[in-house]
């Protein structure tokens, strides 16, 4: 399939896990990618992997924090110039932290909105120009099955991401009518550097966690199972969903 010939996307979180497979679907598929990341080192693991596959003079990378208002404003306007414009944003940088709540510092519950919800927010803010300009921009952001069904430990992780279905929702809305798309996927029991180290807390209830394994399979699965389903959502394949959530967690909540 090449569905993305041609077509311009910028993805957070390129530099590990959901973002990196999204990255390398799309390149795959024939588009033009801006991965960006805080992590330089996982970036330069983005592009060898594209090296390898023959991908790479359709990728450049950036180093951006996406909870840095400044450093967003120059970095989406960077990769609005080197692509030419832009058709596509994919929101997966993320960060999980896990606590008890009654242990949880207002620092922690800070840095979560602000790295989770506030990067959402001023990445779509600062692209949505240039994705309105097309006419069929599709904006795809990053919620998880905490923001629906309970994750114990994970309350405020949760909040940022029940917070991001929200307002995925309503930008939706209220840019329809310029033929704007946004979307969800709300990913659970995916194997990458977040679930790989999930930061429990020492004295955690097994017995909870144990409601969040997947109902098919073995367990966890693989990053690209979530690409592939952004991959559909942005593409033309994808073009009467909107203003939704797409559940990726292999029936775990059924
Ligand atoms: N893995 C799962 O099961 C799961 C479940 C639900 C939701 N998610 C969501 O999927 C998205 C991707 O996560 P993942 O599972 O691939 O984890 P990951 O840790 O492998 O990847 C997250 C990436 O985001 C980057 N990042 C963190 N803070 C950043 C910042 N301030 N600016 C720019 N980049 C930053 C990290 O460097 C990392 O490369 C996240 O939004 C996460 O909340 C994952």
């Amino acid at each position: 399939m090449q569905r993305f010939t041609g077509r311009r996307v910028l993805i957070t979180g390129g530099g590990s896990g959901i973002g990196r497979a999204t990255v390398h679907r799309i390149l795959a598929e024939g588009g033009l990618v801006v991965a960006a990341d805080v992590n330089a080192e996982g970036l330069a693991g983005t592009a060898e992997q594209a090296d390898a596959e023959g991908t790479a003079e359709r990728l450049t990378t950036t180093v951006l924090d996406v909870s840095d208002e400044d450093a967003v404003r120059a970095g989406v306007a960077a990769a609005v110039q080197a692509l030419g414009g832009l058709d596509v944003l994919v929101n997966a940088a993320g960060i999980l932290r896990s606590s008890h709540t009654h242990e949880t510092s207002l620092e922690f519950w800070n840095l979560l909105l602000r790295v989770n919800l506030t990067g959402t927010f001023l990445m779509t803010r600062e692209a949505l120009p240039a994705l309105l300009a097309t006419g069929s921009g599709v904006v795809v952001n990053f919620s998880s099955t905490s923001a629906s069904f309970a994750h114990p430990y994970m309350a405020a992780y949760a909040a940022t991401k029940g917070g991001i279905q929200s307002f995925t929702h309503a930008i939706a809305q209220e840019y329809s009518k310029q033929g704007l798309r946004a979307v969800c996927v709300a990913p659970g029991s995916i194997d990458s550097g977040m679930t790989n180290n999930p930061g429990l807390p020492a004295d955690a209830d097994f017995g909870l966690l144990a409601k969040l394994a997947p109902a098919l399979g073995q367990g966890f699965a693989g990053p690209q199972t979530v690409a592939g389903v952004i991959a559909m959502l942005a593409s033309e394949d994808g073009a009467f969903v909107t203003g939704t959530e797409i559940r990726i967690d292999g029936g775990t909540h059924m």
